[in-house]
């Protein structure tokens, strides 16, 4: 099966990643829209514009199913999405409210960006369930990461951010953008280090298991990738290096940016 796959960046390489490991068998076209990220702090008309162009440009590539790998779009633009494609179109919030339901927690965290929290999207959702939540906007952690500023300033951040879920009976925190799995372990130290026990629930993880369920066996018991071909907005070293770290393996992509003249680079 060829299988779409997009984010504003580098995030929705965390939930690439897992289905390459776990769904080996399938093909894989990553977007990764480097030139106008972060969606997160965007009006909804503009992170609805830029993933239908995203949607629209995967199904000139052929794919067969849509995973969309970054929660911004999946809070603000899934029902014009769904009703623009011809292939089905998964997102990342739905199986990770399952999971976070299917634990029985009554009391978690959501660290998301300002666009998610502001659509109170997860708040709703595990409310349904009958579980409180507090959501917390990191809103710099996505540029930090962009920025591949993952030090100091980082640390400050997260201090600032996290500080939220310190001290709340808090059961476990959903990573709720998907660039936040890239710095989990700082998160999960700063958190260590105030005593809490809590888990970081990443979206990823939840979302492959849900889309192995609705695809044949035949794909998960194939030996390794089939191809991934990937598509970045902009194309540079040091964009090439941080998405081959997150990958494990070399990541070489194509320029295609929605900005130039809408045609294929
Ligand atoms: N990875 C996106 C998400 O899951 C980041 C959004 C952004 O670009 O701000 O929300």
């Amino acid at each position: 099966m060829k299988i779409g796959v997009f984010d504003s960046g580098s995030g929705g390489l965390t939930v690439l990643r897992e289905l390459e490991k776990t769904l080996p068998g399938n093909e894989y076209v990553y977007f990764g829209d480097f030139l106008r990220v972060p969606y997160g702090d965007k009006p909804r008309e503009k992170i609805v514009q830029y993933s239908t162009e995203i949607a629209r440009f995967l199904e000139d590539q052929g794919v067969e199913m849509i995973v969309v790998a970054c929660n911004t779009v999946v809070a603000n633009a899934m029902d014009e999405l769904k009703a623009m494609c011809n292939v089905p179109v998964v997102g990342v919030i739905d199986p990770t409210i399952e999971y976070v339901a299917k634990q029985g927690y009554s009391n978690v965290g959501v660290a998301a960006t300002a666009a998610t929290v502001n659509s109170e999207v997860y708040k709703k959702g595990l409310a349904g369930h009958g579980i409180d939540s507090t959501s917390v906007a990191c809103s710099d952690f996505v540029s930090l990461i962009e920025a591949n500023k993952l030090e100091k300033e980082l640390d400050i951040s997260i201090e600032r951010y996290f500080g939220n879920f310190v001290g709340k009976d808090i059961q476990a925190v959903v990573l709720g953008c998907t660039h936040y799995p890239i710095i989990r372990e700082k998160l999960q130290n700063y958190l260590n280090k105030k005593g809490e026990k809590i888990e970081l629930v990443d979206p990823a993880i939840h979302t492959v298991n849900h889309i192995a369920e609705i695809t044949s066996e035949d794909e998960k018991q194939s030996e390794s990738v089939k191809k991934t071909k990937f598509w970045f907005g902009k194309v540079d070293e040091s964009l090439l290096k941080r998405a081959s770290e997150i990958m494990g393996k070399t990541v070489d992509a194509s320029r295609h940016s929605f900005e130039m003249d809408g045609t294929i680079k």
